[in-house]
């Protein structure tokens, strides 16, 4: 059943922000980021329209992977604050409309976790089962090495245990064994531990290599996996019928698709469309969104309740990994030329606006692009003002830099002296002087007006998030031109990839009489002829979202 006009399926049209507590506002002058210092900043996000704030790993760790290394999966780290502060936080939120989830990382925890302490310390631990362990690494160590600047081998041997481990991340991270009913059980208690205390569902990481159980002795003899995923989703449905899994899934199209579930979509409710990604900036890279319209034919269409999370960067390095050697070198040479912004040969360490040489123009577009194209709009924080990256700071924490608020002493993120930030601002071009809060929200042509009209304008038309999508040929090739349409109603969106104007014509519908279009972005309106086409010319980099207008249509415009 088709349900546009209820509240349960949230996040189809949901605005996503993701953002590490650390790195937003810090109220204790330690040179951190910490919970209370969100919760006062939670307005800016109710301000933005966000829907939805999924919180990067906020428990206790040694932090060799940013948090992704964890010893605590029912704690928060204390340089953060408490889970009082964190249920407020939540609170606040959800009286602005928030929902809260957080990333849930159970393929791996820190080798400094009281698990693997216990199981490397004896066979007899009842915690030597909850990891995966051989005498011998296999012959295939070495493949599939996510981290290849650091590890030579998915498995390390540990002196203490006299055996090797599995850890597909870093030698930090020790895989928990899947296989083991314990481990999959202690997941589930997680996971309602955080239900319980508000959460409204995971950002679940790497789920490919959670539910891999290849490292398992008797692999063979093993469920398949993606019946967990099912037993996962039913008990999360048990418990909060709202609740979302958005999954880290990086594959091909096809075997994304499986981690969505059968028919009625009983595994994730969203994955992250990493391939509509790449060949954006492949499209990007050429002026030419041939790529992209590619991706989006191939595309599977999820479950009907279902929904793919779209983005232009995340916490990660931009990953090119689904492009051919050829084409990835194109998006390094546009996009990221010098060594020191490419990272594992497969990736940039880079944010958008430097990438697109800071041109507002194509930046608006990308994010026109984000908030028009079927799927639902995942931020990383700091793009609604155009952050860039400090490509100072060691590997992907270039992006991760402290939020910009103001054009004061360390962009107003902390009273810390500069020199005790845990981690140093972006400088230069994009340091805070030019690039903040404060002046963008005052700013009509800033990219944070720009961003909030979007969301707003996205918010109010079902046809971009429940419609149907179909893409429209044009007669210029660097025009990027799709149309949604739900229940009667239609946005037809052009894009224009290249910087030189482009005139196309758009067919509506057959011959009609009375028919307009109105830009929702500018208010423009456009009448289009008896024969149901009109022409419409889309600036260097420009791009509208035009609603048609039917005789007797009282739409808010
Ligand atoms: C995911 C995260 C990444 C982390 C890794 C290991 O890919 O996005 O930041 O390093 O998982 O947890």
């Amino acid at each position: 059943m088709r349900l546009t006009e209820t509240a349960d399926v949230w996040w189809k049209n949901a605005v996503v922000y993701c953002l590490d507590i650390e790195t937003f506002f810090d109220t204790d002058g330690d040179g951190r980021g910490d919970i209370r210092g969100l919760s006062q900043r939670i307005d800016h996000l109710a301000e933005l329209g966000v829907t939805c704030l999924w919180l990067m790993p906020f428990y206790p760790t040694p932090d060799r992977d940013d948090g992704y290394d964890i010893t605590d999966f029912y704690g928060v780290d204390s340089r953060l604050g408490t889970h009082g502060h964190l249920v407020e936080l939540i609170t606040l939120a959800q009286d602005r409309g928030i929902r809260v989830i957080a990333d849930l990382v159970v393929n791996h925890t820190s080798d400094q976790h009281p698990w693997f302490q216990s199981a490397r310390a004896s066979r007899e631990s009842p915690y030597r089962d909850w990891y995966v362990w051989r005498d011998e690494p296999p012959a295939d160590a070495a493949e599939g090495i996510v981290f290849p600047d650091q590890e030579t081998s998915l498995w390390q041997y540990d002196e203490q245990a006299g055996q090797y481990y599995l850890h597909q991340f870093y030698k930090q991270q020790p895989d928990l064994d899947i296989a083991n009913p314990q481990v999959r059980e202690e997941i589930i208690r997680i996971i309602g531990f955080w239900l319980q205390l508000g959460l409204s569902g995971f950002r679940v990481d790497a789920v490919p290599f959670l539910l891999d159980t290849k490292g398992a002795q008797d692999a063979g003899a093993l469920p398949d996996p993606h019946d967990y995923l099912r037993d996962l989703r039913a008990f999360l449905n048990r418990r909060n019928g709202h609740a979302l899994l958005l999954g880290e899934v990086n594959l091909p199209y096809q075997d994304t698709r499986k981690f969505f579930g059968d028919e009625d979509g009983d595994e994730l409710t969203m994955c992250f469309d990493f391939i509509g990604m790449q060949k954006l900036y492949l499209s990007l890279a050429r002026s030419d969104p041939a790529e992209l319209v590619k991706a989006l034919n191939e595309r599977p269409v999820p479950p009907e309740e279902a929904q793919w999370g779209t983005f232009v960067r995340n916490h990660d390095e931009l990953t090119l990994d689904k492009l051919t050697e050829q084409e990835k070198q194109e998006v390094f040479d546009a996009f990221g030329p010098d060594q020191d912004m490419q990272l594992y040969g497969r990736g940039l360490r880079r944010r958008l606006p430097p990438m697109l040489g800071n041109d507002p123009a194509r930046i608006k577009m990308v994010y026109s692009l984000l908030f028009s194209l079927p799927g639902t709009p995942v931020l990383f924080y700091g793009e609604e003002i155009g952050m860039g990256e400090n490509l100072s700071v060691d590997g992907r924490n270039a992006v991760r830099t402290p939020m910009q608020w103001t054009s004061g002493v360390n962009g107003g993120f902390s009273a810390a002296d500069p020199d005790n930030l845990f981690r140093p601002m972006v400088e230069g071009e994009l340091s805070p002087e030019y690039v903040n809060v404060a002046d963008q929200r005052r700013d009509p042509d800033s990219l944070f007006s720009w961003i909030k009209l979007l969301v707003q304008r996205y918010r109010e038309s079902p046809e971009l998030s429940w419609g149907t999508c179909t893409i429209l040929a044009t007669e210029a090739p660097s025009v990027f031109a799709h149309r949604s349409d739900c229940e009667g109603g239609t946005v037809i969106a052009l894009h224009n990839f290249a910087d030189e104007p482009a005139e196309v014509t758009i067919a509506v519908a057959g011959a009609a009489a009375g028919l307009r279009v109105a830009d929702l972005l500018s208010g423009a309106v456009t009448e289009v002829g008896t024969d149901g086409t009109f022409r419409h010319r889309v600036e260097g980099y420009g791009c509208c979202w035009l609603r048609v207008l039917r005789p007797g249509d009282r739409y808010l415009v």
